[in-house]
């Protein structure tokens, strides 16, 4: 089967109603989530602390589609048993997150997941050079981690480099921060094949009123989808 490299809208759930993740989630997926991306953080590697394993766990009783975890975590070795075992599907580490990344990816894919190597905005598409064939994903952060509502850092070059680099690899290009209508259609016009927006779909809408969730993700995907025709 081919690799699918059609437009894909991962909500993040760090702009959700931390009171309320699983109709949350349940919204998300009603109104056109393609996958769920679940932003996990140690208060160390970034200057936040969200949830660990066994809330991973809880929302996989709600996600139906893709749970896409992102590990802003250090050291990570430590915990990717933990996170596969709480039900991800994917398992993004950050390169920057210790000394040995290609163990890292070896031992995600270890596990039977997918394997993600994120970079953050100072680090350069090249480092990625010889992890191509050890990683599922690479998530181009557009933001520096740690929260939210940030404002957008253009990443557009880095992306065209990444997209020439993997060639045609079945590796998914995955944009994080700051995504929304008028950044998504550059992105996907550079080579990226997954958005996740927080701020941008959760905005405006609720669990009471979720059609606003299905208004944000149809606008992004529609923006992305008009740079590809
Ligand atoms: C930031 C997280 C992102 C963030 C995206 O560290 O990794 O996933 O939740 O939120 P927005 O789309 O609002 O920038
Ligand atoms: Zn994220």
């Amino acid at each position: 089967m081919s690799f699918d490299r059609r437009i894909k809208i991962a909500p993040s759930i760090l702009s959700a109603d931390f009171a309320d993740f699983g109709r949350e989630i349940q919204a998300i997926e009603a109104q056109g989530a393609d996958w769920v991306h679940v932003d996990v953080m140690d208060g160390h590697f970034v200057p936040n602390l969200t949830f660990g394993p066994p809330a991973v766990a809880a929302f996989r009783r709600h996600v139906g589609t893709v749970m896409d975890v992102h590990l802003m975590i250090a050291p990570v070795d430590l915990y990717i048993q933990a996170f596969a075992d709480a039900g991800a599907d994917i398992i993004t580490a950050h390169i920057e997150a210790g000394p040995h990344i290609h163990r890292t990816l070896q031992a995600i894919r270890a596990t039977g997941k997918k394997a993600g190597v994120a970079l953050n905005p100072g680090t350069p598409a090249d480092a990625v050079a010889h992890l191509l064939d050890l990683a599922d994903l690479v998530c181009v952060m557009t933001v520096n981690p740690g929260f939210g509502g940030q404002k957008f850092i253009d990443m557009t070059d880095k992306v065209r480099r990444l997209r020439q680099m993997i060639g045609d690899r079945p590796v998914h290009i995955e944009i994080d921060g700051g995504v929304d209508p008028t950044t998504a259609p550059m992105l996907a016009a550079a080579g990226a094949d997954v958005l996740v927006a927080g701020s941008a779909v959760f905005r405006g809408g609720s669990v009471a009123n979720p059609t606003t969730y299905g208004d944000n993700i149809a606008a992004i995907r529609r923006a992305a989808e008009s740079a590809l025709a």
